[in-house]
């Protein structure tokens, strides 16, 4: 039963393009599911450190083959950007290595431009999108509109369509938003040639999954974002507009559930979110300022500095529910190393509807459902637990972990009920305990 499907267990950036670079050595087919340039995967490796957007991070491993799946919005512009930093790195992304599905659908201009003018339209109800035109791609996708990749497979024809999509986002950018449209002629000539680079890539992805499938061969699924930016089960409408869950695997490459062998969460040994919306353990003081310090928290596509907080197990926990988690990989344990005390959240507490009562409501289970102004009266409730002082970033034992770290993930074990297989100590790949 040979897919593995890695997903971000809470709002993106958890790691999980050094867990699929770790897990990548094992497995056939690396291929991407979800999202689009708004990712920002990072491997640290070979004396690399690349930031991934489109590319799946299995693509150091020489053997193997990177998929971007049907359900990826894909901006050709950055892509071909992207093959020419690894190219120029030595590393192979020729069409044999590197399959763009046919059904994969194409962020043009506009999207990006609409994009924008949405998110000043929104005022101070601004998602914090990362202006990459997810959303504006996604929705013309949904509205049967879209043009895919296969379309590039006749460069001269997708350039006429190209240019009549972008006279009518141009309607819209003018009579909607008042902004800047872009020249069709332009826009068009451009795509025509990313259509001609590109067109020797495309690939009937879910039919490259299913025979690798059926003939035993392991096919990683490399998620984008988080469970909480996912567009049903995250923080609506601060989400981004794709499946970022590990059913989204199965839709976004076109296989069965009976395929998965191992669903594998990643989160980070903190909490950490980019953009607007609810974030309920996070720290507004200098606790907050010294992870993202240390942690380096400032995101791999925008460069804005991450909202950092405390461990959620609220959240662990509806992870593991709504992605049927086999496994945990814990990432930037390391980064906590010198704080005294920890805190984590172990359940949400909020006044009952007569607070006179003086009596709490409380929840263990994440509330999703029920939308912002719900969720924004839920406060955590926090188990303090004893930091460690000790440098971790050289330990490759879990039983070589000081006792208070060991006692951490333990916590976090226990509380979730997940195992955890994977302990980042540090950026490097070899920086795990596994
Ligand atoms: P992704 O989007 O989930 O792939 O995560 P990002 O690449 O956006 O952000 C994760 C950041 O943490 C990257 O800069 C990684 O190099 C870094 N990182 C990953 N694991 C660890 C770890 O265990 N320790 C430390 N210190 N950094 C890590
Ligand atoms: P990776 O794969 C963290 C956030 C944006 C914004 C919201 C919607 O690197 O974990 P969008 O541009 O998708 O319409 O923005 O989602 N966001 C991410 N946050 N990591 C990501 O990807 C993200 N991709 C989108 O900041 O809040
Ligand atoms: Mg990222």
């Amino acid at each position: 039963m040979p897919a593995i499907v890695v997903v971000g267990a809470q709002w993106g950036d958890e790691g999980k393009g050094r867990v699929v670079d770790w897990l990548a050595r094992e497995v056939q087919l690396v291929a991407r599911f979800n999202g689009g340039d708004n990712a920002g995967h990072t491997v640290v490796a070979q004396g690399h450190t690349l930031k991934l957007h489109l590319v799946p991070s299995g693509i150091l491993h020489p053997d193997l083959v990177c998929l971007i799946g049907a359900g990826v919005v894909v901006n050709p512009e950055r892509l071909v950007v992207e093959m020419d930093e690894l190219a120029a790195l030595g590393v192979d992304v020729g069409p044999s290595r590197l399959k763009i599905s046919a059904a994969a659908h194409v962020i043009l201009s506009t999207h990006r431009a609409l994009d924008g003018a949405r998110e000043v339209a929104r005022g101070r109800g601004a998602i914090g999108t990362t202006k990459r035109g997810i959303g504006p791609a996604y929705a013309d996708k949904a509205a049967r509109v879209s043009l895919r990749a296969g379309d590039m497979a006749n460069p001269e024809q997708f350039a006429e369509r190209v240019a009549e999509t972008v006279r009518g986002h141009n309607r819209s950018l003018q009579e909607l938003y008042g902004a800047e449209t872009l020249s069709p002629e332009q826009v068009a000539a451009e795509y025509c040639a990313y259509a001609r680079r590109l067109e020797p890539h495309l690939a009937d992805g879910s039919a490259l999954v299913g025979e690798m499938l059926a003939a035993g061969e392991t096919v990683l699924c490399e998620g984008a974002q988080g469970l909480l930016l996912d567009l049903d089960h995250g923080t609506y409408p601060y989400v981004t507009s794709s499946s970022t869950v590990a059913g989204g695997a199965l839709t976004g490459l076109g296989f069965g559930p009976r395929y998965v062998s191992r669903v594998i969460g990643v989160t980070k040994a903190y909490t950490t979110r980019v953009g607007a919306g609810p974030f309920p353990t996070e720290l507004l003081d200098e606790v907050g300022d010294r992870i993202r310090e240390v942690g380096g928290e400032y995101g791999t596509t925008t460069g804005r500095p991450r909202r950092c907080g405390w461990l959620d197990l609220v959240i662990l926990r509806y992870a593991a529910r709504i992605n049927g988690l086999d496994e945990l990989a814990l990432t930037k344990l390391d980064v906590l190393s010198g704080l005294e005390r920890l805190k984590v959240a172990l359940a949400y507490e909020r006044d009952t509807a007569r607070p006179e009562s003086g009596r709490r409501e409380r929840t263990e289970v994440f509330p999703a459902e029920f939308g912002l102004e719900s969720l924004a009266r839920w406060k955590p409730v926090y188990e303090e637990l004893p930091g460690w002082a000790e440098d971790i970033s050289e330990v490759r034992s879990r039983d070589d972990l000081p006792p208070a770290a060991r006692e951490y993930v333990g916590r976090i074990e226990e509380w979730v009920g997940v195992p955890i297989t994977l302990i980042g100590v540090g950026p490097e790949r070899e920086q795990a305990i596994v």
